[in-house]
């Protein structure tokens, strides 16, 4: 009795696990081309595979990053994302690459985190004034100026940013240790969320008036 109990225990893990998958999983086959269309799966893995058979090269492949992308923007800066939804093959493997275009004097990927990559990125072009902060209680600030062929690591889930400090455009390439690193800009998230966080809350929190929120709030639910 006591070993039917352990063992139902055991399966309802087993099942609960097959539907929570925080991390890219450790692929159990050489990979697992992701495909919508269940005709030609072949089995679940986070997503439904594509037959093995039927992968071509093109389901790992993805051509267009040497072009740059138009930073005419608030922040000055731009981002080619080279994940899962561009390369199908990069299903369950845990790694993706973005391109980061910066504007000249000042251009900015603004603070924002990854939930679940760490970053590296090395830049091919200009000045990039980089950092992250450490989590509670230190928030210490780890930055420095980097320059071509300089290389940096943002830890997973710190707070981030690069910024570019030079008289012209700078790029960066960036890796990142999953599938689908998802990405949290700070202020987008806080102050323009949908629908937006009572200004009360934010007021308090970053200790601003009402009226600055308010204004902070219309800022961000425009972009
Ligand atoms: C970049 O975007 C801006 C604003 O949308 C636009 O005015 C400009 O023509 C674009 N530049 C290029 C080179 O496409």
């Amino acid at each position: 009795m006591k070993g039917a109990g352990f063992l139902l225990a055991f399966n309802l893990l087993v099942l609960a696990s097959s539907f929570v998958s925080a991390y890219d999983p450790s692929p159990l086959q050489d990979f697992c081309v992701a495909i919508d269309d269940t005709k030609n799966g072949v089995f679940v893995n986070g997503k439904f595979c594509k037959d093995p058979k039927l992968a071509t090269a093109n389901d790992f492949f993805f051509s267009g990053l040497n072009i740059p992308k138009n930073t005419s923007n608030y922040v000055g800066s731009a981002v080619t994302p080279v994940n899962v939804d561009q390369i199908p093959g990069l299903n369950t493997l845990g790694i993706s690459l973005v391109r980061i275009d910066y504007a000249p004097n000042g251009g900015l990927n603004p603070p924002h985190t990854h939930p679940r990559g760490t970053e590296i990125l090395v830049v091919l072009e200009g000045e990039l004034y980089v950092g992250f902060v450490t989590s509670n209680p230190n928030n210490r600030l780890i930055s420095k100026i980097l320059y071509p062929g300089d290389v940096f690591v943002f830890p997973i889930g710190l707070i981030h940013f690069q910024q570019n400090v030079g008289k012209t455009k700078a790029v960066a390439f960036a890796g990142l240790s999953s599938q689908n690193p998802g990405v949290i800009t700070i202020a987008n998230a806080v102050f323009g969320s949908n629908l937006p966080i009572n200004p009360d809350v934010l007021a308090r929190a970053f200790q601003l008036s009402n009226k600055v929120v308010k204004y902070l709030q219309s800022r961000f639910r425009s972009f």
